[in-house]
């Protein structure tokens, strides 16, 4: 039974680039499992676009001088082209803004109206900071002040990242604007709230508890947790930028100077541009049929900050209307996925260079990124996981079958594809095989378990593999009498080359592409029905060219840039991940040491990483430091302890008298090099052995970028013994 059904992946903020941490929570799912769908016969309408409103994106334009059109409109592009080059088809990719949707003010304003008209809206006023300097309300986010819980003096007006409590902007003490460090002051505004506690009570509870058990264990945990607490929330904002408080005729001038608040306009974005594309095809009414139809499936891709909004606000809004909108069947929302053990960030540079892996094929980057998935838990690319993928799954395993396959059928057989013959055992164990992945793999996409299902492809080319070498090809193939038997395993191979390439598609689409044109069966759709049948008219055509469309011996693989290749997966060489792997390092160091770029970051609404710098010691009165004394001194000689590999045995120069030092950088300095070198020491700390050499002081140090020790030197001038103050 075919179904309908509507994905959609969460609008991207236009307000800066989209990195392989947005991709793998939101977006390739979703592509893998519209495919997925598809495969299935399935009819599947698929939605995104740029989410293009909110205070964050109207203070970057106004900081940036350029108008608001043509600040998102920049990063429409850019963000269009990022998920360009990973496969992501979506049928329609716009976005929120008038001049690029002129469908969504209107409906959102619709939706608006029509919430009001249902007695979910309620209005009342309450203070807000107001930059007077500015002449606007300022958002929590962008007020500064002192915690009333810890004292702490940089605590956001939502939250004191010192102790963790959440805060209520206007009662920050000692408030600050965070734009230009003005003194805002308290004014009253009426804004319109959402009442979530009546959509809770009168339905949506139910409504979860029957879900419950068919969503993900995340997020069912996340929205019970939610639902615990809902109040009402405000939809409203005072900025000049997005869509206006419709009046009652739905005028824009419901209320002068407000705007629907950016959380309510964005998923109202799904319907506004599925109805922007269905209205471009000459065909309106389908918007309607699909997002109120009785049997439409609705599937919300998202990652793990957006649960709350797509869950449970949302839904409250669709139902709210009175409307009959379709509510999500299911909303798969993906946990978080770091890079090489930190977030990604884009400001400070912490993120996968395009040009790092412009060479590689999208299939492979799809792939690898589909087995790092963070599915039920935060996960994180590392390189080395992203080459053992690509060399072991795609290039030793998937590659090696179907180029060895190819290479033996071109060579020992003119290029075409053996008769079928009488099944041996092994032939039908491997068709076994190859219908067991089939229903593995259709199994785990139904459920969204991603990696899994790359794991039951990855399985049966295995499968595969181990069939080819228990069955010798290239020595039966040279024996008369073997030479039918060579000639079957080959056609069984060629048979499973197709098994996969249709099971790999959802993931790996050009790939699969690639291998069934090869095998002579261009255009064929992908799909899972009748999988592993060999003959009666389900498998290949015998006598057909393998590799058609080649002139040599292998079909024709290119990489993204169009240049041919020999091989599907071409290997990755160790020193390519030690090359960005050093780089890292080099970064880390430097952010670590707080010289980074620390411009605010450009995510959205992500808070700018502050550099890692060791928080500040208790506070101490003069009298604590005077009793530390120190003096400068001259190295004389250096060498290595005896016991210990980190430490060097030094003698210094301290104008009263010379002693011993051990110091703890060997990994830094050669002894030879610091004969001659000035430092300063502490001088009244009390002698102790350090591995059985007595050390009479200790020299001042910091670390460099690469997290070697540095000594401090005094300037020239002072003598050896001058004590510091
Ligand atoms: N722009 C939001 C984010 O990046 C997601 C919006 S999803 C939508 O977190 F449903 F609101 F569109
Ligand atoms: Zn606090």
């Amino acid at each position: 039974m075919t179904e309908t059904v509507l994905v959609t992946s969460a609008l991207p903020y236009a307000n800066g680039p989209i990195h392989f941490g947005h991709i793998v929570g939101a977006y390739l799912p979703a592509d893998i499992y519209v495919r997925f769908r598809r495969m299935l016969g399935d009819d599947v309408h698929f939605v995104s676009g740029t989410d293009e409103h909110g205070v964050a994106i109207t203070l970057k334009a106004e900081q940036a001088g350029v108008g608001y059109e043509d600040y998102v409109d920049r990063w429409h592009e850019s963000i269009k082209r990022s998920l360009e080059h990973v496969g992501i088809e979506f049928d329609v990719f716009t976005g929120t803004s008038h001049h690029r949707n002129p469908f969504h003010r209107e409906l959102a304003q619709q939706f608006f109206l029509d919430l009001k008209a249902q007695g979910y809206l309620g209005k009342h006023s309450e203070e807000q900071f107001f930059s007077e300097a500015m002449g606007r309300f300022l958002p929590d986010r962008y007020v500064e002040g002192t915690c009333y819980h810890c004292g702490y003096e940089k605590a956001r007006g939502d939250e004191c990242p010192h102790c963790g409590r959440y805060l209520e902007a206007q009662k920050l003490k000692d408030p600050r604007s965070t734009l230009d460090g003005s003194t805002p002051v308290l004014k009253e505004t009426r804004h319109y709230y959402l009442d979530l506690g009546r959509a809770r009570d009168e339905w949506l509870k139910d409504w979860f508890e029957s879900k419950r058990g068919q969503w993900k264990p995340n997020v069912e945990n996340f929205v019970a947790a939610d639902l615990a607490d809902l109040r009402e929330r405000p939809i409203t904002r005072d900025l000049p930028w997005g869509v206006p408080v419709p009046g009652e005729n739905g005028s824009d001038d419901g209320e002068p100077g407000k705007v629907l608040y950016v959380w309510f306009d964005a998923p109202i974005g799904y319907l506004s541009i599925s109805k922007q594309y269905w209205h471009a095809q000459g065909r309106p009414e389908r918007f309607e049929e699909l997002w109120k139809g009785a049997d439409t499936k609705l599937y919300h891709f998202i990652g793990k900050d957006n649960i709350t909004f797509h869950a449970v606000v949302f839904p409250s809004m669709l139902k709210g209307t009175g409307q009959g909108w379709v509510l999500p069947e299911n909303v798969p929302a993906n946990e978080f996925f770091n890079f090489e053990g930190r977030k990604f960030n884009t400001s400070s540079g912490w993120v996968i260079p395009e040009e790092a892996v412009a060479d590689d094929p999208t299939d492979a980057l799809r792939y690898a990124l589909t087995t790092m998935m963070p599915e039920t838990a935060d996960s994180e690319w590392t390189w080395e996981e992203y080459r053992s993928r690509v060399n072991d799954d795609l290039a030793d395993n998937l590659g090696n079958l179907v180029t060895r396959t190819l290479r033996f059928v071109e060579k020992f057989f003119d290029g075409r594809i053996p008769a079928l013959g009488e099944l041996s055992e092994r032939d039908a164990e491997l068709q076994q095989e190859a219908r067991k992945a089939a229903a593995e793999v259709q199994e785990h996409l139904h459920a969204f378990r991603f990696r899994r299902a790359c794991q039951a492809m990855m399985g049966f080319g295995n499968a595969c593999n181990r069939y080819y070498d228990l069955e010798q090809p290239w020595v039966a193939v040279k024996d008369e009498t073997t030479r039918s038997r060579a000639a079957q395993t080959m056609r069984v191979c060629c048979e499973m080359v197709r098994v996969l390439a249709h099971l790999i598609a959802p993931v790996m689409p050009e790939t699969s592409t690639t291998l069934l044109r090869t095998l002579g069966r261009d255009g064929e759709s992908p799909s899972f029905e009748r999988l592993g049948e060999l003959g009666g008219g389900a498998g290949l055509p015998e006598g057909e060219i393998v590799g058609a469309a080649l002139t040599g011996a292998l079909p024709r693989f290119v990489d993204p840039r169009g240049r041919e290749i020999s091989a599907p997966f071409p290997k990755i060489p160790e020193a390519r991940i030690a090359a960005e792997l050093e780089r890292l390092h080099d970064l880390a160091k430097r952010q670590d040491a707080g010289t980074g770029k620390h411009s605010p970051g450009s995510d959205a609404d992500a808070t700018p990483v502050a550099a890692d710098l060791e928080p500040i010691a208790d506070e101490i009165g003069f009298e604590t430091f005077a009793a530390v004394d120190l003096r400068t001194g001259t190295i004389l000689e250096a060498s290595k302890h005896p016991k210990a590999d980190r430490l060097l045995v030094l003698r210094v120069d301290l104008g009263f008298e010379t002693r011993t030092i051990v110091a703890g950088v060997a990994a830094s300095y050669t002894p030879e090099e610091l004969i001659g070198r000035r430092v300063i020491a502490v001088v009244n700390l009390a002698p102790r052995k350090l591995r059985g050499v007595e050390s009479q002081g200790m020299l001042l140090a910091t670390d460099d970028a690469e997290g070697r020790a540095r000594f401090l030197s005094p300037d020239a001038g002072s003598p050896n013994g001058a004590r510091i103050r």
